[in-house]
Order: structure tokens, then sequence, then C-alpha cells
């Protein structure tokens, strides 16, 4: 971390992601691949990539929390998170830098950052809620997920594998948010439409869709905000 940045946005002024910048080519006989070619230069030349560096964030990602805390007040000091497919770590830094405890879990490796606690598990496991829960100090009052599965190319298969993720990642923050809690998940086109969103809309006083500017255009990424917990009373 560069230490100067409180995590806001605010010290950093806007990210301009026209802005202009000479585009940086990869050469291709130096790498096979043309996707990981695209891939590599996309990243060169994201102006959101050079943000996140400079500000010592661990994502490109972190721009949208960023940003969706902004619109929506999601975060504050004294909270708990639980932050779902957290790797490389920039939501989970965020969060932290503004004071909440938070519990992450990703399948992949994440380098340990202050105020969070970390799992590296598939959250597909069926220990995984209970390690979670175990981690926790308290009731929680935000569940975010980012996770997305690796996409095989197949377009149901692929939908039903996103739609699975969100589904569990659902089920789990109802079962552990407090009451007027909030629930923040990556979904893609589609993939909260019919009885998922109308139980959402059952379950939160608000539910509202969001793509932040910092989630490629390209892509058919948005954001699921639902707030306002409506936790039902235990039996
Ligand atoms: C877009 S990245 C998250 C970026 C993160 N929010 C950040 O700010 O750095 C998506 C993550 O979801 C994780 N993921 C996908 N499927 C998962 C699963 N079944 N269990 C745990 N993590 C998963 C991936 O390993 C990947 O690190």
């Amino acid at each position: 971390m560069s230490g100067k940045d409180d995590g806001t946005g605010k010290g950093s002024g806007p990210v301009n992601p026209r802005g202009r910048q000479k585009a940086v080519r990869v050469k291709k006989k130096s790498i096979a691949k043309i996707s990981s070619r695209r891939w590599l230069e996309r990243q060169l030349n994201d102006p959101y990539v050079a943000e996140a560096q400079r500000l010592g964030y661990r994502s490109r990602a972190a721009f949208k929390l960023i940003e969706m805390d902004q619109q929506f007040n999601l975060l504050r000091s004294d909270m708990i998170v639980v932050d779902l497919g957290a790797a490389p770590g920039g939501w989970s830094q965020i969060a932290a830098m503004r004071g909440a405890k938070v519990v992450a879990l990703d399948l992949l490796q994440m380098d340990p950052l202050p105020g969070v606690a970390f799992l590296q598990m598939d959250f597909m496991d069926e220990d995984a809620p209970e390690q979670l829960i175990n981690a926790l100090s308290g009731p929680v009052d935000l569940v975010l997920s980012d996770m997305a599965p690796n996409t095989m190319g197949h377009k149901t298969t692929d939908h039903l594998r996103i739609m699975n993720l969100v589904e569990l990642a659902y089920d789990f923050a109802t079962q552990i948010l407090k009451p007027g809690g909030t629930f923040v998940a990556k979904v893609f086109l589609g993939a909260t439409q019919g009885d998922m969103l109308q139980q959402m809309k059952r379950d939160f006083a608000t539910v509202k869709h969001v793509k932040p500017k910092a989630s490629r255009q390209g892509s058919s990424e948005q954001y699921v905000i639902a707030k306002g917990y409506r936790r039902p009373p235990e039996e």
C-alpha cells in the first residue's frame, strides 16, 4: 500500500477510462497464444490497471467496489464483511482500509492483508459455509461475492455454472446476514432473473443492478446490490 490512500477513491481523482495514453502493443512472436497476447495488451493499456498499481491496490476490481460504495453506502468501519472470490484481494483491501473486519475466501492463494482472515478453499465445498462461520467474530453486515467460474466456452454450461455459484452465495448470505444486512454479487446478464430475483425482492428492502464504470464495457458482467435484509424470525 502507498499509505496515502484511504480507499475512498477520493484521493486518487477519477480514473478516466478514455484518458489519452499511448497504446502498448505486444509483439506477436513473443507470446504464443493470441488470447494471452490480447489479455496482456488489454492489461497494459487499461487505465484502471495503471491507477491500481499507482495506489497500491491489489486489483483493478478495487475501483468497482469503491464506485459501488460511493453510490450505495456499502462500507462502514466496525462492520463484519465476508468476501467470496477475494483473490488477489482488492475488495478485501478496500473494506479493511475502512475499518471493517473481513473474512475472505478464494480457490487461489492470497497474500495476507491486515484485518483480513483468509481461507483458501472452493466455496462449492460442503465444508466452506461452516469454515467461514467459524472464522467470523460476530453477525455479518455485508456479504460480497465477486466469484466467477472459469468459462468453458459453452454458453449454456457457463451460464448454469455462474448461476449455481451466485445461488450458493445467496443462500449462504441469507443464513449469516444480520437484519438490515447487504448482499453484493457479481452476476451476468440474465443470471438473476426469474425466481432468484423474486426471492431477493422478498428477502431485501431494495434490490438494484449496477454496472460500475470500472467493469469492462464488453463484458455482460454486472452486480446485484440487495440492501436491508429482512431476516426471518428464529423458530
Ligand atoms: C474477479 S476475481 C475477484 C477479484 C477480487 N474481488 C479483487 O478485488 O481482487 C474472481 C475470483 O473468484 C474466485 N473463484 C471462482 N470460483 C470460485 C469458487 N468456487 N470458490 C472460491 N473462489 C472462486 C477465483 O479464483 C477468482 O480469484
